[in-house]
C-alpha cells in the first residue's frame, strides 16, 4: 500500500567560492542553507487525473502529460517516475511549497527538483542515493540554465559543504570550526542563463584573460577548502574578498551587489562577494555573533531586501 501522503524536503545553497570558474572545469565550494526550504508532498489524486503538479509559491499548475518537453517541472517528475520504476502516470497529486526565493542564485530549481524527487520516492517505497538523486536533477538543471556545472544540483542533494570539480570530484568535507555567513538580497533577479552565456562569449573573445581569472578563483577555492578543514576560518575573509574582486574582472558584479559588499565590510565583516551567477541575486559576507547585528543593518540600509544569517557546519 502506498502512503496517504508522502513528503520530500530540499534546502537553499550559496556558493561559498569559485563560481562561473566552476563551468570551465575549475575547483568551487558550495553549502546548503537550511534556513529557506522546499517541500513537496506526493499524494493519491482522482481517477484518471494522471500526475498533477500544483506550485503556488512558483505560480505554477502543471498536468504533466499535457506539458511540453522542457517543463522542468513535468520533465523532473517523469525522470523520477522512469528512476523508480513506477508505472508510468499513475494518479497523483504533487504539492511544491518554497521558501527559497527564486532567480537568486539560492537553488531553487535544483532544491524544487530534489524535493520532488524523494516525495515521489518516498510514496513507491524506492530508495535513491543522494547522488541518484543528483544525477536526475541536473537534468533539469540543464532546462533552467542551458550548461550549468553540477554544483547546485550536488550541494542540494547532499545537503552538506561540496569541494567540486565538474566531471571530476565531488566531496563532501569536513567543516573544522562553524562559521557565519550573513546572505543578502539585491532584489534582483539574476539572470543564471544569460549571465553565463555573456561571460562564455567573452571568454571566446579573450580565452587568456579570463582563463587566468577562472584559475586564480580556483586556487582560492583550493585555498578556501584547506582552511575550512583546519577550522582556519580568520583566513576566509580575505578570500572571499579575492573572489569578488575576480568577479567584478569577470563582468558579472553590478552597483547594488559592489554596494551591498561595502556596506558588509562597513559593519564589521571579515569578508563579502557576490554568490551565484550575479548581476543581481545575492551576496555573502562572513560574519561573527558580535558582528552580525550591525552587518545586517548596515546592509539594509544599503538596499538589501532580505538578510538571513546561516551557520556553516
Ligand atoms: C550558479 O549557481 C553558479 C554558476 O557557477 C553556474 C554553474 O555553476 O552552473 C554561475
Amino acid at each position: 500500500m502506498n502512503p496517504p501522503v508522502s513528503s520530500g524536503r530540499a534546502p537553499g545553497k550559496v556558493i561559498l567560492f569559485g563560481e562561473h570558474a566552476v563551468v570551465y572545469g575549475y575547483p568551487a565550494i558550495a553549502v546548503p542553507v537550511s534556513q529557506v526550504q522546499a517541500l513537496a508532498l506526493a499524494e493519491g489524486g482522482p481517477a484518471g487525473q494522471g500526475i498533477v503538479v500544483h506550485a503556488p509559491d512558483l505560480d505554477r499548475h502543471v498536468v504533466v502529460r499535457d506539458a511540453a518537453a522542457g517543463d522542468p517541472l513535468a520533465s523532473i517528475v517523469r525522470l523520477a517516475i522512469e528512476a523508480i520504476h513506477a508505472a508510468p502516470d499513475p494518479d497523483l497529486t504533487v504539492t511544491v511549497r518554497s521558501t527559497i526565493p527564486v532567480a537568486r542564485g539560492m537553488g531553487s530549481g535544483a532544491a524544487v527538483s530534489t524535493a520532488i524527487v524523494r516525495a515521489l520516492a518516498g510514496y513507491f517505497h524506492h530508495w535513491l542515493t543522494s547522488q541518484a538523486i543528483s544525477d536526475l536533477v541536473y537534468q533539469t538543471e540543464v532546462l533552467y540554465h542551458g550548461t550549468p556545472s553540477g554544483i547546485d544540483n550536488t550541494v542540494v542533494a547532499f545537503e552538506k559543504p561540496v569541494f567540486f570539480v565538474r566531471d571530476v570530484t565531488r566531496e563532501v568535507f569536513w567543516v573544522g570550526r562553524p562559521f557565519l555567513l550573513a546572505v543578502a538580497d539585491t532584489g534582483i533577479e539574476s539572470p543564471t542563463r544569460e549571465v553565463v552565456g555573456d561571460l562564455r562569449r567573452r571568454h571566446v573573445a579573450e580565452p587568456a584573460r579570463y582563463r587566468s581569472l577562472f584559475e586564480e578563483a580556483g586556487s582560492i577555492a583550493v585555498e578556501a577548502r584547506a582552511a575550512i578543514a583546519r577550522g582556519g576560518v580568520e583566513e576566509l575573509g580575505g578570500l572571499m574578498d579575492r573572489n569578488h574582486a575576480l568577479l567584478r574582472q569577470m563582468g558579472v558584479s553590478c552597483p547594488e551587489l559592489d554596494r551591498l559588499v561595502g556596506a558588509a565590510h562597513e559593519g564589521g565583516a571579515s569578508g563579502a562577494k557576490l554568490s551565484g551567477a550575479g548581476w543581481g541575486g545575492n551576496m555573502i559576507a562572513l560574519v561573527t555573533e558580535e558582528s552580525r547585528s550591525r552587518v545586517e543593518l548596515m546592509l539594509r540600509l544599503a538596499g538589501a531586501v532580505s538578510v538571513l544569517v546561516t551557520e556553516v557546519s
